[in-house]
């Protein structure tokens, strides 16, 4: 791999921004200072240090988006914008594809990944990776609508959902804790108990918290703790079942 594109997928940085850091010196490769964009490196495991500081061969692309409305959870599409039609030049990888899914008109925290092990341990139901949404609705709900959240809400077609939290923001806003991720299954649950959703914006996954300065249709990498936390939580599922308890924080 070429070292200005080693530096810019280990840093999460432009290319051509990269590139300019290695003809001003700030690169070195096995401790000696690199000005040539073009060599050749990790190949053979060779150390390559930004200002000195050591950057972690790059392997899986994750990103965090924060999904507009009007774009589909899908790779490629011929008649919709897609969520990686979103994803900029420099942080692009071929095989990056969304974590699950969020209906065309959701808003919010989609995670993309080149790690088809990491999207399935994530969206596998035995996992019980909570996935909290914020939504909005045209009226209040029923008045034992967190107690039937909580006993597991039957859907019209007869499913059985897991029991789920609800929490009330405000009499047009909910916030809804899942573990499972059916077809639909927010605006379906809040449908049962005289909610009409107007709005839907995920905000969690497991630990993992949308960014709240990443504006509509921004991507940022995930932080290695970010990483580290998710990986940690996902472990921590697979032996006990339980799922993460999500921030209480509301992003703005
Ligand atoms: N539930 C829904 O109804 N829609 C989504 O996009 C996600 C969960």
């Amino acid at each position: 791999m070429r070292l200005d594109r080693f530096v810019s997928m280990a840093a999460g940085i432009a290319r051509r921004e990269t590139a300019a850091w290695i003809r001003d010196g700030r690169v070195q490769v096995q401790g000696r200072e690199v000005r040539n964009a073009r060599m050749q490196v990790a190949a053979s495991g060779e150390e390559v240090r930004l200002d000195g500081e050591l950057l972690r061969a790059p392997g899986h692309v994750n990103l965090m988006m924060n999904k507009p409305a009007g774009c589909i959870s899908a790779t490629t599409s011929h008649e919709h914008e897609t969520v990686i039609d979103h994803v900029p030049a420099a942080l692009y990888h071929p095989k990056l594809a969304p974590v699950g899914r969020l209906d065309k008109d959701t808003t919010g925290l989609m995670l993309l990944t080149t790690d088809g092990g990491l999207s399935h341990r994530i969206t596998h139901p035995k996992r019980k990776v909570a996935k909290v949404y914020r939504a909005t609705l045209k009226g209040p709900l029923e008045p034992d609508a967190a107690a039937r959240f909580a006993a597991g809400i039957v859907l019209a077609d007869g499913t059985v959902c897991r029991e789920a939290g609800l929490e009330t923001m405000s009499p047009e806003q909910v916030r809804v804790v899942l573990t499972e991720g059916r077809f639909h299954q927010v605006k379906r649950m809040l449908g049962r108990v005289g909610g009409h959703v107007i709005a839907l914006h995920r905000e969690q996954i497991g630990p993992l918290a949308l960014d709240p300065s990443l504006a509509l249709g921004a991507v940022r990498p995930v932080t290695d703790a970010e990483l580290r936390a998710l990986i940690d939580a996902l472990a921590a599922n697979a032996e006990t079942g339980v799922a993460p308890e999500p921030a209480s924080e509301v992003p703005a």
